[in-house]
């Protein structure tokens, strides 16, 4: 351990700590013993972490969860007037779109005019969710009317959810500042993790998230448009995609499939929002990746009368290997087949939110037609007479 650094910064806050985002980050600092106060409105998933169990799935979380523990690093809170500011306070609440595909931030602005009383200018606020370019200067404003100057920035996370703890090692760190003090402050505790760091504007840092995520929410577009075309044209895309691929470096295309998920969707529509409505390749990348739910009801609808058909769909998570169900297209699936078919049942290894789910086991004995809609490893390896339906090219 570097103790000068420890000095430094020996406790933080994480505001929305028990969340994906903020526990990961908090157990990266657990184990630089960094001591982490875990601020969350959650108090099932405190109750959880303080006993030592991940409330969601994190590769190699538990062992970084349980040392923390023994090593006494982590405080918790539930109510704002229990919160302990710190020197560095991270922020990872979520940030999500209304029903109108605009970005909320409500969340945030709540949270800082309930910190006003507290916060004073020793206090450095950096903000880790996602969010629309301009909300880092926003919120600094707002405490500027408030007499309150503070050190702020912006700190976006970049890995793939679960694993988190895996990929925090092995990128550059981006960050946009309000002001060269707030970022030399930044830099600093930053470089216990990592010398590579990008300084930029915030609003510059904040879009080059924005544009991170919609390009790959455009990449799976891409994947799903293709093979909408090859299977419309009943061609094999399986093959095609192989063709693709093999030996090929620039065919580097990922598997069609149900895209979906808490970030992908709702950045391309905060991108959108923030284009002023002019971004019509994320537009396009929406319909055609959440129409691809669609797409494969209507295939299965040609094919059977679905009314006397029960229909088992394996995986509800959004991704493979995720317990995390939220946005998985798995549930417009559902939705849309609750209404052609005669029954939906439903399975998942992994998600444990829902209290409709059943075993493997019960949903291949009693269904007609299987649909993979989350490309669970497992689901490689299932010993089944049923008809199957995948539109993913690795199960
Ligand atoms: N999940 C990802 O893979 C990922 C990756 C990169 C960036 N992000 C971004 O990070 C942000 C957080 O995402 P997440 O997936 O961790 O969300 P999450 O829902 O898992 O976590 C948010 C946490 O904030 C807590 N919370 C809500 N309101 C609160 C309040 N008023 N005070 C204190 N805590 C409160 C929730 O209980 C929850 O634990 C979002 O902006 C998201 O876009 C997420």
């Amino acid at each position: 351990m570097n103790k000068k650094k420890f000095r430094l910064h020996n406790e933080i806050t994480i505001i929305g700590g028990a969340g994906h985002v903020g526990l990961a980050f908090a157990l990266i600092c657990a184990s630089k013993n960094i001591r982490v106060h875990i601020h969350d409105i959650n108090k099932d998933s405190l109750n959880l972490i303080s006993k030592g169990i991940l409330p969601h799935k994190e590769k190699n979380g538990l062992k970084l969860l349980q040392n923390a523990l023994n090593k006494n690093l982590l405080s918790f809170s539930s109510e704002i007037e229990q919160i302990k500011l710190n020197k560095i306070n991270v922020i990872c609440l979520g940030t999500p779109i209304d029903e109108f595909l605009n970005p909320q931030y409500n969340i945030l602005i709540n949270t800082i005019k309930k910190l006003m009383k507290i916060i004073n200018s020793n206090n450095h606020l950096i903000i880790r969710s996602t969010v629309f370019p301009g909300t880092t200067r926003f919120l600094h404003q707002l405490l500027e009317n408030n007499n309150k100057k503070i050190k702020m920035s912006f700190f976006p996370e970049r890995f793939v959810q679960g694993l988190a703890l895996e990929e925090f090692k092995k990128f550059p760190h981006i960050i946009g500042s309000i002001d060269k003090k707030s970022e030399n402050d930044c830099k600093k505790f930053l470089k216990i993790f990592s010398n590579e760091i990008i300084t930029m504007k915030p609003e510059e840092a904040e879009i080059t998230k924005l544009f991170l995520n919609s390009y790959r929410y455009i990449q799976f577009s891409i994947a799903n448009q293709f093979f909408k075309i090859a299977d419309t044209a009943n061609l094999d895309y399986k093959k095609i995609n192989f063709a693709m691929k093999h030996n090929y470096k620039r065919g580097n295309i990922p598997s069609p499939g149900f895209t979906a998920g808490p970030c992908l969707f709702k950045d391309t529509m905060q991108l959108s929002a923030f284009s002023k409505d002019n971004f019509s390749l994320g537009m396009e990348a929406m319909t055609t990746n959440e129409g691809i739910v669609n797409y494969i009801v209507d295939k299965i609808k040609n094919k059977y009368d679905l009314r006397k058909k029960t229909i088992g769909i394996l995986g509800m998570s959004f991704k493979a290997e995720s317990d995390d169900t939220r946005n998985s297209l798995s549930y417009k699936l559902k939705k849309i087949l609750v209404l052609y078919s005669k029954k939906v049942l439903t399975t998942d290894p992994y998600v444990k939110n829902d209290p409709d789910l059943k075993s493997f086991e019960f949903v291949n004995k009693n269904s007609d037609i299987l649909i993979i809609a989350t490309a669970h490893k497992i689901y490689s390896k299932i010993k089944t007479k049923k008809t199957i339906f995948n539109i993913w090219l690795e199960t």
